[in-house]
């Protein structure tokens, strides 16, 4: 399997309770290195931008609400088959059906403030990384 990158997110209920590091660890941890991270209070229009596929979906106000609700690291993550090995890392979006030692495990407070985010395929990810970071930013 080739070296491949990722986007990730720690979202604002994780920044807010000083949760970057203990993320980041479980990142490193597990064969995933920080080739890119920034600190960033997103706008509305680009927390709207950033989740367009979701915009008709129940949930849409208050997921851009939240995200704009405080701090969010976004993050390019490299590694072996880096996008699915986030996405296990990371656990199932709801907290409660997510497997022991995962992120969202360990650290989440609910469905909606589920401290990260992971691209879900290798083409969503080279969009993700794009709409956050330029190619100068992103030192492998
Ligand atoms: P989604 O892309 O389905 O999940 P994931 O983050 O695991 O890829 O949804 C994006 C975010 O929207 C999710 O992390 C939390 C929020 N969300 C809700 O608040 N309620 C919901 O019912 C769903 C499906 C998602
Ligand atoms: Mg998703």
């Amino acid at each position: 399997m080739a070296i491949e990158r990722t986007f990730s997110m720690i979202k604002p209920d994780a920044t807010k309770r000083n949760l970057t590091g203990a993320i980041t660890k479980v990142f490193e941890e597990n064969g995933l290195r920080v080739v890119a991270s920034k600190r960033v209070w997103m706008a509305k229009r680009d927390a709207e931008a950033f989740y367009a596929e979701h915009k008709e979906r129940p949930f849409f106000g208050e997921l851009v609400e939240f995200m704009c609700s405080g701090p969010t690291v976004v993050q390019v993550l490299e590694g072996e088959n880096a996008v699915l090995k986030n996405r296990e890392i990371m656990g199932a979006t709801n907290p409660e059906k997510a497997d022991e030692g995962t992120i969202r495990k360990t650290f989440a407070l609910s469905m909606g403030e589920n401290s990260v985010h992971g691209s879900d395929a290798p083409e969503t990810a080279a969009r993700e990384i794009a709409f956050w970071f330029s190619e100068t930013e992103i030192v492998g």
